[in-house]
């Protein structure tokens, strides 16, 4: 029943995406999980070094045979003042004192080689590969459609989806402003393109001619069942499965997705300099008074990372960043498979549900 044009050509079973989710969440298990289970599991690899990523690309085919797909940034040039870089590692440190780290850390690299990530992705020849942040060049989307790679773009606005339809992806992710994680907003500001999902899908699915994929706040299957009737020929969902078991979220993390309620989440630049929806935190409240200027992605995220992995150490969810969207009150800590049927039963049901209402009706 939940066939559609982008499942047949992906030979999946079911039009739901596991979100590719950089940091930790999307471990092999999950992906494979989800994978295994119909859907499509990703692997967000954005902060992988080249040998970390094609390691996981590795487990996840241990793990299955079905279609999976691989995430990346799409870099970005940034430059940031001796000056502004010193104001923030000087207001940073006192998170430092209070975790007991070195203070004033030198970092050596912002960001991982995006040319060298491609690489390994056209070694391995992954079934999908998936972007955010902005349009790779040319030849990389060349080189991934001769290696029979199947190629999904971000779009935060109508705009940026015509831009990479034009530019020659196989489909589009229209992630809303509901999304946790990082906007994929890459013509404005991150701030400046908060378009909703409900609003957002029909839109792109208006003005582009390739699949749509649904992207923030859908949790189940009223989500799905919606996107689909909004135009979208599937469902990328992160938040859902951030608290199930396979996820490699922080246990402390975890708990706090299943107790957060839908107005706990802000969009903030304090922990990456780049926007992004997370569960409001002392970090990020503070941030709010910072005098100074936060830094780009990605050196305000190399500057804050040592502050976050030392919360995270001991447990301290107010110094680390909580990703989630703002469905989270629906998440739950089932499996990953569970969580897929789930979703596909609601759907199933719900579709029934509408079509006797017709009958009714007439
Ligand atoms: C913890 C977390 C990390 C994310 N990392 C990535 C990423 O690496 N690449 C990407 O394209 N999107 C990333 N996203 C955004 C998701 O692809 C997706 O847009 C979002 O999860 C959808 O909203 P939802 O969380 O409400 O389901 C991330 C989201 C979360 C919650």
């Amino acid at each position: 029943m939940f066939e559609t044009e982008l499942t047949r050509t992906l030979k999946i079973r079911y039009p739901i995406f596991q979100a590719p989710m950089a940091g930790g969440p999307t471990t092999p298990d999950l992906v494979a999980a989800v994978s295994n289970a119909g859907g499509l599991g990703s692997l967000g690899t954005g902060y992988l070094a080249p040998e970390q990523l094609r390691s996981a690309i590795q487990k996840v085919r241990q793990l299955t045979d079905r279609p999976f797909g691989v995430n990346l940034f799409v870099p970005e040039q940034t430059i940031e003042s001796e000056k502004t870089i010193g104001q923030m590692t000087d207001y940073l440190n006192k998170y430092r004192v209070e975790l007991g780290i070195a203070q004033n850390p030198s970092i050596l690299k912002v960001s991982e080689s995006f040319e060298e990530q491609v690489q390994v992705l056209l070694e391995e020849k992954i079934p999908v590969f998936s972007f955010t942040f902005g349009i790779p060049p040319q030849d990389v989307l060349q080189a991934m459609k001769q290696c029979g790679t199947f190629v999904i773009g971000t779009a935060t606005t109508v705009e940026e989806a015509k831009q990479l339809e034009a530019a020659g992806v196989d489909a589009i992710v229209a992630q809303g402003s509901e999304a946790g994680g990082h906007r994929g907003t890459f013509l404005k500001n991150g701030s400046d393109s908060l378009i909703g999902t409900m609003a957002l899908v029909p839109q792109i699915a208006d003005h582009v001619s390739i699949p749509v994929i649904a992207s923030g706040g859908i949790m189940d299957g009223r989500g799905l069942v919606a996107s689909l009737t909004l135009g979208a020929a599937a469902v990328q969902m992160g938040t859902a499965f951030l608290a199930c078991p396979e996820s490699g979220a922080h246990a402390t993390y975890k708990q706090k997705i299943l107790s957060a309620n839908e107005d706990d989440t802000e969009i903030t630049r304090a922990y990456s300099g780049k926007a992004a929806r997370g569960i409001r935190t002392k970090f990020m409240n503070d941030m709010h008074r910072y005098p100074g200027t936060i830094p780009p992605y990605p050196i305000q995220n190399a500057m804050t990372r040592d502050i976050r992995q030392a919360a995270a150490k001991v447990n301290n969810p107010e110094y680390m960043s909580l990703w989630a969207g703002q469905g989270l009150r629906l998440a739950n800590d089932h499996s990953a498979a569970a969580i897929v049927k789930q979703t596909m039963n609601q759907a199933n049901i719900l579709v029934k549900r509408i079509a006797n209402l017709g009958m009714i009706d007439n």
